[in-house]
This record gives C-alpha cells, structure tokens and sequence, in this order.
C-alpha cells in the first residue's frame, strides 16, 4: 500500500557515548557506556511515525558501506518502504558521534556524508511516493536542493509539507520557508534563524512571529521540558508538556516530528493542540529511555487515547 509520510531526509549511525559530565575543549574524560544506534533526524522521525502505525516511505542516500547496509536492514525490520533509498560509493554512511550526560543532556557532532549526495534528480524520482501521500516531512540535514525539491514536489500535488529545521542553519534558503506549510524549529534553531534570543515562551512568540513574516503557513517552536508553541496569523497556542527525569534526550525533537507526521496523515481532524499535546507526550516517553530510535513507543505500549 502507498506511504501516507515520505519523509525525504537523513541516515546516521549513532555512536553514543555515555559519561557522567560533558568534555570540555582539549579534555580527555572517561564514558562509562558505549552503543551503536541507528539515528539520522530524518530516519528517526520516519521510524517515530512508523511505530506509530503509520505507513511510510524514506526517500535517503546511504553509503556502499556495512552502516549502509545495515541501515537499510533497520528499514525493512521496522516496515518501512526502502524504494528511493539510494547507495552511494561516493561518500560514507553519515555517522554522529554522540556524548550523553547524566542529566540525559547531550551533545552531537553529525559527519553527513552519503545525507550530502542528494540531489533533487534523486527526489524528482520519489514523484510517485511524494504524490500518493498526505504528508512529505523534511529536516537539515541533507542539500538544502534535495529538500527545496521535496517541499515544492508536495506542493504540487497539496500534500502537507512539515519542514524540521534542524540543525541550525543561519544560511537557510527563504524558498524552503515559503514552502513548509509548518515549519518546526527548537529554541536554538529559532535563535539561529531570527536573531530573537528564545529562553522563553513570550520569546519563541516573538521568534515565530519573524518566521511566519517569511511565508511559512504555521511555527512550532519546540520548548525541551516547557512543551511547544504553534502559532500562525491567529495568535499562539503554548502547549506544555509532562514533567520528567530525561535519561536520554537525543532524538526527542524526532519524536516529536515524527508523531505529529502522523496525527496529520491519520487524524487530520483533530486540533493542533491536541495534535501537539499527544506529539509532545510521545517525545516524554521517549526521553525516558536510552538512544534514540531504541527509544520509541510503539502504538501497543501507548494509552489508546493517543488514537482516537
Ligand atoms: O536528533 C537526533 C539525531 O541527530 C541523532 O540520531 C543523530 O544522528 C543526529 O542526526
Ligand atoms: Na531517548
């Protein structure tokens, strides 16, 4: 059956280091746990969706490599739909060293490789994923090309684009704003692309309201533990989330992303509110566990609320 989310965007393999504080610059400190995950915001959000009950697609590059392959194993373990995963031998699987603290704080450095060779000839392929489905979700972290053609390509045929602006990225084509009919960033990426400093709600407000001036449809300004701003022409909605011991943060915003993907294509009628509140629950979960995809619900472990 046809994809209802093509999310067009990245593969990493995670290599996460668990230590009790974070390094400081020129310092050598010990983790006291070491794992290998399968990341990427783009994957992680497809994977997010799709353990949700979704049916997905994943338009990505990966490299001619054992991460390579093994991601694509990862893909078909979790049912989603590989057909525009392409392999490259010109670059290596991305891969994201990852640090992990004891308060669940981390820090990431992604080497996107193979994510990079993207081009919008391979996204003009999708064309016939992209046009079956209700929604086509992007991030940061493949060429800016790739993702401009993936946005304009559902615009085309009115599939619903949501765009993760993550990372941050100061040099942000304005076309990809124009195109993203929700356009989500966190507190950080907000501040890189506005100037507006966000430690507050009233900040990310002032934050959105820049970013609604440059064409976006609606802003989600993810706010960590304080929950999510939606606002759009009509004002702001603040939606606060649960408060939690985090084990794990990595990979939250993806949970996040992922989730309201879903509640787009399969519940379409509910409120964005309501959609941000069971988006923002999924990602508390997941900031409960370890790693990132390792840290996803599936719908059998989750309140049947969250599907009606
Ligand atoms: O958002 C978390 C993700 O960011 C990690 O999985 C890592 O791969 C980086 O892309
Ligand atoms: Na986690």
């Amino acid at each position: 059956s046809a994809a209802k989310i093509v999310v067009v965007g990245s593969c990493m393999t995670d290599l996460i280091s668990y230590t009790s504080r974070l390094p400081k610059p020129g310092e050598t400190i010990h983790g006291h746990r070491f794992s290998v995950g399968f990341g990427g915001k783009g994957a992680n959000q497809c994977i997010a969706a799709t353990r949700l009950g979704a049916t997905t697609a994943m338009v990505a590059m990966v490299g001619d490599d054992s991460f390579g392959t093994n991601y694509l194993q990862n893909f078909r373990d979790n049912g989603v739909i590989i057909s525009h995963v392409g392999v490259t031998s010109e670059a290596a699987t991305g891969v994201a060293p990852i640090a992990v603290d004891d308060a669940g704080e981390n820090c990431i450095i992604i080497v996107a490789g193979a994510n990079l060779k993207m081009t919008a000839a391979n996204v003009e392929k999708a064309e016939p994923l992209i046009k079956e489905s209700c929604v086509v979700v992007c991030q940061g972290e493949i060429t800016m090309e790739a993702t401009l053609a993936a946005l304009t390509m559902a615009r085309k045929y009115n599939v619903k684009t949501l765009m993760n602006a993550a990372p941050a990225d100061s040099s942000l084509d304005p076309a990809i704003l124009k195109n993203s009919d929700i356009f989500c960033v966190n507190e950080s990426e907000a501040e890189a692309l506005t100037e507006v400093r966000v430690q507050t709600v009233m900040d990310a407000q002032r934050a959105a309201e820049v970013l609604l001036t440059r064409g976006c449809g609606s802003v989600i300004v993810t706010l960590g533990g304080e929950g999510a701003l939606y606002s759009t022409g009509d004002g702001h909605i603040h939606v606060p989330a649960e408060k939690v011991t985090p084990v794990d943060t990595t990979g939250a915003g993806d949970a996040f992303v992922g989730t309201l993907a879903y509640y787009l294509a399969y519940h379409p009628h509910l409120s964005m509110e309501d959609m941000l509140q069971r988006s923002c629950k999924v990602a508390t979960i997941s900031v409960q566990a370890a790693g990132t995809q390792t840290s996803f619900p599936t719908r059998n472990k989750l309140d049947n609320y969250l599907f009606v």
